[in-house]
């Protein structure tokens, strides 16, 4: 629901212009600048989008001074505790919570669609065996439009790559675990959920029944399930500018997961495990890591603090962190970084430098915590965050495509190098 009726008046040298206000249906109004250019001559500046609404979407809700974050309209605090990752997937992917059939055929064609390509299998054997599994996992995903050549189609059977993709990225990310580690790969099980199956490929072997821990996978569920959708964060920004030149679907979202993979944004779960270990070897002097991180010229900053979006709590790290304090222990899952974290938290939330800026707890600040207690190894973080976030590259990649007015993705610049000059041959050049 989105009503274009009002207009703003914009006065430059002297003359006046009349601009669209767009208001969404949760009230959040904008300036419509798309004739700006045309009519005025004049581009904006907003150097990381910092107030620019790059899309209308119907996908999440977020209000980052109130602490509230919805997919399709749900609470996000409701879908953690009740839902699953894939029926809550579904509902962000097509809008609605599924019917009971809707749910069960869905889950059958991930099921169909979870193995490799046998060939596929080898390029493992072409990583090093140390080598990061979110650069792996980005080749890897890249490569899958070479197997479904259909792709590179963009009027293709969008649901078929969606549930290829799904499906699939869990297995490549347990392979290329067991890869690392020397193990034999363990293939999906079809009589598996999501989360069974996840922890069966990363922590079974061929020669043993395998039985994860209930507990371990409802709060991977819940993890999951906090991470799928985030409106129009970095990483979803890129797989939309790559999907706007028509890209494949699979070319998209492996560019997503690189987005992903920078300590500002996803990798910001692995920083924090670095982090705190670093604390906890310094013997705990919190008050010397925290002059560093307020001071600029360390380059350094308390990683799984801040946010471009909230400047209160995310709800995501509200729900993390009670999860952290009930569930893990009754995991017999006690972790000296937990206090740490604890302690870290509660020392810069009454900071004058962290309360002056909104700057608290984001998702990343408890969820290592949380996979280290399900035995995720630590540079495998983000790509459980990629696990999560997919359905929601997804979702947005979609809502693109079947949007008959989206346009190629292009940002205008102000120049602002060397006016025109002559070129000088080079034994001509002044200088050594
Ligand atoms: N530690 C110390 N200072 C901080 C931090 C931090 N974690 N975050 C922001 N600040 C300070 C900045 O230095 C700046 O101070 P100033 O006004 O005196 O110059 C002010 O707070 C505003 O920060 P910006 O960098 O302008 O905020 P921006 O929206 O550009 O950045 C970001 C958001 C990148 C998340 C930032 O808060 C950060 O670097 N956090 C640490 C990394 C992290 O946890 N990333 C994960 C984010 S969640 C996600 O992507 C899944």
């Amino acid at each position: 629901m989105v009503a274009m009726s009002d207009t703003v008046t914009l006065t430059i040298d002297g003359k006046s212009v009349e601009l669209p206000l767009i208001t969404g249906s949760e009230g959040e109004r904008a300036i419509d600048i798309g004739k700006l250019r045309a009519t005025t001559g004049l581009v904006t500046i907003d150097a990381g989008f910092k107030n620019t609404a790059s899309t209308l979407s119907g996908i999440t809700f977020l209000d980052g001074e109130k602490g509230i974050l919805r997919y399709r309209g749900y609470p996000i605090e409701q879908l953690a505790e009740k839902s699953t990752f894939v029926e809550a997937s579904y509902l962000v992917l097509y809008g609605e919570l599924p019917t009971k059939e809707q749910l069960a055929n869905f889950r059958e064609r991930l099921t169909m669609h979870s193995l490799l390509h046998e060939d596929m299998k080898h390029f493992f054997d072409g990583f090093p065996a140390k080598g990061h599994p979110m650069g792996i996992l980005a080749a890897m995903i890249g490569s899958l439009s070479a197997y479904y050549p259909d792709s590179l189609d963009p009027d293709s059977d969008t649901d078929l790559h969606i549930a290829r993709l799904m499906s699939k990225v869990s297995t490549i990310a347990a392979f290329g675990y067991k890869r690392s580690i020397g193990q034999p790969f363990m293939y999906p099980k079809n009589s598996l959920d999501y989360g069974e199956n996840f922890f069966r490929m990363m922590f079974g072997v061929p020669s043993e029944d395998y039985e994860p821990d209930p507990l371990a996978v409802a709060a991977l569920n819940a993890l999951l399930i906090l991470h799928i959708d985030h409106e129009q964060n970095c990483s979803t920004s890129t797989v939309r500018l790559v999907g706007s030149s028509d890209a494949s679907i699979y070319a998209s979202v492996s560019a997503g997961i690189s987005a992903l993979w920078g300590p500002l944004h996803g990798g910001a779960n692995q920083a924090v495990m670095n982090m705190l270990r670093e604390i906890r070897d310094s013997g705990g002097d919190y008050r010397g890591f925290m002059e560093q991180v307020k001071d600029k010229s360390s380059g350094r900053r308390l990683m799984g603090f801040g946010h471009r979006v909230y400047k209160s709590y995310d709800p995501r790290a509200k729900i993390l962190k009670t999860m952290a304090d009930k569930v893990l222990p009754k995991m017999g899952a006690s972790d000296p970084l937990l206090d740490i974290a604890q302690e870290l938290e509660q020392i810069a939330l009454k900071d004058s430098y962290f309360v002056e800026r909104n700057l608290y707890p984001n998702v990343d600040f408890y969820s290592g915590i949380t996979y280290r207690a399900l035995g995720i190894p630590e540079n495998m973080f983000t790509v459980m965050f990629s696990l999560g976030r997919l359905p929601g590259w997804m979702a947005q990649w979609r809502e693109m495509n079947q949007d008959p007015r989206h346009v190629i993705g292009r940002p205008r610049q102000i120049y602002t190098g060397a006016g025109e000059r002559n070129y000088v041959p080079v034994g001509d050049r002044k200088g050594k």
